[in-house]
């Protein structure tokens, strides 16, 4: 069986990480979460007080960028890769709100694709890779063997990020997570830089009213006409 390139992209919190990690476990794949290396640069910029919802210092975070390394450790326990800015494990700090609402303002900025696309081509190198995001089709792996599309309605995307976040300790109401989804698909699909878009070659997937078994065995049948 050959090794392919699975790209999988789509709106916010439309369920793509959980298929993408099922894929790349089914697969023997390298599964990577390329938004989790956009929230490590954002909790960078935060960290070092460059953004905050009142104020940006794009200028010096670009300077800055050279200090922000970004990579992924293979967390055998949990099956999958966790996320680390300068060797730390920030898995945890990224997945806040407070991340989210200032996450698509750092992810505009072209110097942060560049440094951050770099890293996912070279892991992507060898294929054998599930790469999820919002440019991976268009622009990441233009020649990827697959391309998803995911949707879903806006309550099921808001809720799926509610239960995740309230997974993860923080009080939250669902209205602030529906808004912050608007908000990020908006910028995300507006901006200059690699916006958000349907690569013409993806399959659009719609995961609003089935499980994730269902959707899991779908996109098994998709990835098994094309190997
Ligand atoms: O996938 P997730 O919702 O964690 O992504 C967080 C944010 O990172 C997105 O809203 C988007 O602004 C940015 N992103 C991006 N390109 C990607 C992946 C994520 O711009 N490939």
């Amino acid at each position: 069986m050959k090794d392919i390139t699975i790209a999988i992209d789509g709106f916010s919190s439309t369920g793509k990480s959980t298929i993408a990690k099922l894929l790349a476990k089914a697969l023997g794949y390298v599964y990577v979460d390329s938004g989790a290396m956009y929230r490590a640069i954002t909790f960078f910029a935060m960290k070092k007080g460059l953004i905050t919802t009142e104020y940006f210092d794009r200028e010096a975070l670009i300077s800055a960028l050279p200090n922000a390394h970004v990579s992924f450790k293979f967390n055998s326990d949990l099956g999958f890769a966790e996320v680390y800015l300068n060797d730390e494990n920030i898995e945890k700090n990224i997945r806040t709100l407070e991340v989210s609402n200032l996450v698509s303002i750092v992810a505009a900025v072209p110097e942060v694709r560049a440094q951050l696309v770099k890293i996912q081509k070279a892991i992507g190198k060898h294929k054998a890779v599930v790469m999820d995001g919002r440019d991976i089709g268009t622009v990441v792996f233009p020649d990827a063997e697959l391309k998803i599309f995911m949707t879903a309605s806006a309550e099921t995307r808001a809720l799926r990020r509610y239960n995740e976040i309230k997974n993860n300790g923080e009080d939250i109401t669902l209205e602030a997570i529906l808004e912050n989804v608007q908000k990020r698909d908006h910028l995300d699909s507006t901006r200059k830089d690699s916006p958000l878009l349907k690569a013409e070659d993806a399959i659009e997937v719609d995961n609003s009213n089935v499980t994730i078994e269902e959707q899991f065995q779908n996109i098994l049948k998709l990835v098994n006409s094309v190997l």
